[in-house]
């Protein structure tokens, strides 16, 4: 089995969706022993905006010798290898961090992880489990503002499906700028459903 846990967040040791990843990795770890882990830290170690090249070159067979493509591979084929991924998912501005945006932006490859047929897309990256560990300063869940201002989860949510990936677990902390009880009340919470994180099976 295969996990692979991606990290967005800018704010390091402060993070809540990092605390939250790391927790959700060592109860994976101690479920699946013999699971092979990767990370990617997208803050630390960034990916470049999007360009035409690197987009028409993810379309094509495989990077031949060119250096740069075989390092955005390198991203989609660990995506597409990996039985569970953890995503650790900020919402900031609304959405997710930029970072984040960038890697998903080597994600969706036509012929890759989705293709357009006579009854519609089709997602082909699916048979995968994506657990995201979500931190927001406000709350949104099941608010009258949640469709119009949660475009975090919401996003995460339509992106993968379109490519295929349905199996999805949100493991959320929210009203993290709400005052110190309220966010130590989220962490917690947040952490409470760790315990019941199962890989995919
Ligand atoms: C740049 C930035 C933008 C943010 N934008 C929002 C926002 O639009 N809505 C919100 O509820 N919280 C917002 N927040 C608060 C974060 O969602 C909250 O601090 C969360 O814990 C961030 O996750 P992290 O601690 O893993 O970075 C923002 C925080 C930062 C740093």
């Amino acid at each position: 089995m295969k996990i692979l846990q991606i990290d967005s967040s800018i704010l390091g040791d402060n993070s809540v969706s990092r605390e939250l990843t790391a927790h959700i990795a060592a109860q994976l770890k101690q479920d699946n022993p013999g699971a092979t882990f990767t990370t990617r830290d997208l803050a630390a170690q960034p990916l470049a905006h999007l360009t035409a090249a690197i987009y028409t070159g993810l379309q094509t067979p495989d990077a031949g010798d060119n250096a740069e493509l075989a390092d955005n591979f390198k991203v989609l084929e660990e995506f597409l290898a990996a039985d569970t991924v953890i995503i650790g998912a900020p919402m900031y501005n609304f959405g997710i961090p930029s970072q984040l945006k960038a890697w998903i932006d080597r994600l969706g490859v036509p012929g890759k992880t989705f293709s357009y047929t006579a009854e519609g897309p089709k997602g082909l990256a699916g048979g995968k489990k994506v657990i995201v560990a979500s931190s927001r300063g406000g709350a949104y869940k099941d608010m009258p503002h949640e469709t119009a201002m949660d475009h975090q989860e919401a996003y995460l949510k339509a992106l993968l499906g379109f490519i295929g990936v349905t199996d999805i677990e949100f493991i959320r902390a929210e009203g993290i700028g709400m005052g110190a009880e309220a966010r130590s009340k989220a962490i917690d919470g947040a952490k409470g459903q760790i315990s019941a994180v199962k890989a995919a099976a």
